[in-house]
């Protein structure tokens, strides 16, 4: 293992059971917190901040019960600057091997204003608050509220006060997200240069995302100086959330050549943890979202799928694996090229000769254009499709149905025979019913539909249905498939398929010959 210096550590503070739980409508249950937090405590998160013990009963007994089977993670509470606050704060960490507590005051103008506290008798109630937390507990976080928005000189003189109170961690939000990169590096800076003490204790970085840039605001403050960064999984949290923890562990992973300093967290639960956060939080993950997207590691193009099938670095700065993933994910869609679906159908048990491939393709572009991703069953409906449509005595050309509650329902058809248009209109009992009634009436037949079947072979309203049909006719047996986004037309392209093959059938042999085979494969 690497001897980490302390100067390189960097310690994970996860505050997504307290300031991602106040995200609104992201409530969770009191079992699905414990659950959050044994996986925290799992990844290796340092401190996991697990909420506000005085802001009620629920998160009280939460907070007291993440204490009670936390394994390696310091387990922390929030507390305003008040006595009661602090003892209630104590009353639920005290179960935990490692407590904290983390006690706040706003300290801008603006937040000053609200408790009508002057500069000095904010100073004192700073003073009294912090002694008093740490004369209860070791482990002591302070934080100046809005810290981005305070007078650097009352910030100076205020974290000073804190430290001499004994508070071990100073943690500097940006309360509105408000700060940038550059000013977030020269704010911690400021502080180790001027605050007495200030090389004694941790600097904690907090930053919102309300203008994006909360990841950058969070490493820049680590670049001079920070040494924990505080944040959540998903960027959970007020507004437009907080640093995602996914983000800044990656960074300092993927970029440590820039950025030396080493985390403790097993970036393989990364995924997992994400989706557990999105699922009980009711928060969905954006698809583009850095590392834990759907899309984070998919491609689409031809040519990154072409690339990525060479070399996965060609497009990819981090493997699928590091946060947990099974692999890349190559989606088929409408700018996937030939190289990805050979691949894909090759992986699906489809070696295809390049005539074929290219066939193939053809058909899948078509279908690509329809939909928007293409899964592993409607490439395998495709396969399955008719032969060589091309050659095909009967053909649709063009179907028109009407259907709903008020009937009758019709189907309009237009079917090429031997390369002559015809064109009906029928009506039925539904949809189906009444365009094969229009197939009949165009192509006039005696063979009898045996079985007609339809299969949604992907999920979502807009899966292709794969649609089986078998047709018997003087005892000859012949079955037809297709596979279509709409059920109707693929039910008519089956029933259609079928009586091409009938049509085969009929100049190859005589009736009654398939009886005894039937018989055989299909005893019903
Ligand atoms: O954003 C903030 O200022 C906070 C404090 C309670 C640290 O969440
Ligand atoms: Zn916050």
């Amino acid at each position: 293992m690497t001897d980490i210096s302390k100067q390189d550590r960097v310690l994970i503070f996860d505050t997504t059971l307290r300031d991602g739980e106040q995200s609104p409508g992201a409530t969770m249950t009191h079992a699905e917190k414990l659950e959050i937090a044994s996986l925290l405590d799992e990844m290796g998160v340092d401190i996991i901040e697990a909420g506000f013990p005085i802001a009620s009963e629920g998160d009280f007994k939460a907070v007291s019960e993440i204490a009670m089977n936390s394994k390696n993670s310091v387990i922390c509470g929030l507390a305003r600057a008040s006595f009661a606050d602090i003892d209630r704060c104590m009353e639920a960490v005290k179960h935990a091997a490692q407590p904290r507590i983390h006690t706040f005051i706003g300290t801008s103008p603006l937040h000053r204003a609200i408790p009508n506290l002057t500069m000095d008798e904010m100073a004192e109630r700073i003073h009294e608050t912090v002694t008093h937390a740490r004369n209860l507990c070791d482990n002591v976080q302070w934080s100046p509220m809005d810290a981005t928005r305070t007078e650097e000189d009352y910030l100076c003189r205020v974290v000073e006060i804190a430290i001499k109170a004994g508070a071990t961690t100073i943690n500097i939000p940006d309360t509105v997200g408000y700060t940038a990169p550059r000013e977030s590096a020269a704010l911690i800076r400021m502080l180790l240069e001027r605050v007495p003490g200030a090389d004694e204790i941790i600097f904690a970085t907090h930053c919102h995302n309300d203008l994006g840039m909360a990841t950058a605001n969070s490493l820049a403050a680590v670049e001079a100086g920070a040494r924990q960064i505080e944040c959540t999984i998903n960027g959970l949290g007020e507004r437009a959330g907080n640093t995602a923890l996914e983000e800044v562990v990656m960074a300092l992973k993927v970029r440590n050549d820039i950025m030396p300093y080493q985390t403790g967290i097993d970036t393989t639960k990364i995924m997992n943890i994400s989706r557990r956060v999105a699922a009980v939080s009711g928060f969905a993950v954006q698809f583009n979202k850095a590392i834990v997207g759907k899309n984070a590691f998919a491609h689409e193009s031809g040519i990154h799928q072409d690339g990525m099938l060479k070399n996965a670095e060609t497009f990819e700065i981090m493997r699928p694996q590091d946060v947990g993933l099974a692999g890349t994910s190559l989606p088929l869609g409408k700018h996937s090229g030939r190289a990805a679906l050979r691949a894909k159908l090759g992986d699906l048990g489809f070696e295809l000769a390049d005539n074929q491939l290219k066939d193939v393709f053809v058909r899948f572009k078509e279908l690509a254009d329809r939909k928007k991703e293409v899964y592993d069953d409607d490439l395998i409906a495709l396969m399955r499709v008719g032969e060589d449509p091309e050659n095909d005595r009967i053909q649709v050309k063009r179907l028109r149905v009407v259907c709903g509650t008020e009937g009758p329902q019709t189907a309009a058809l237009t079917l090429m025979i031997d390369g002559v248009g015809s064109a009906t209109e029928a009506t039925g009992d539904g949809p189906v019913d009444a365009a094969f009634n229009a197939v009949k009436a165009l192509f006039p037949h005696n063979a009898r539909l045996q079985l007609y079947q339809v299969h949604a072979v992907t999920e979502g309203t807009d899966a292709q249905a794969t649609v089986s049909v078998r047709m018997e006719e003087d005892g000859r047996i012949v079955t037809g498939q297709s596979a279509d986004t709409d059920t109707v037309v693929a039910s008519v392209r089956a029933y259609v398929h079928a009586l091409n093959r009938l049509l085969v059938r009929r100049e190859k042999s005589a009736p009654g010959e398939d009886r005894r085979e039937v018989s055989y494969t299909d005893p019903s």
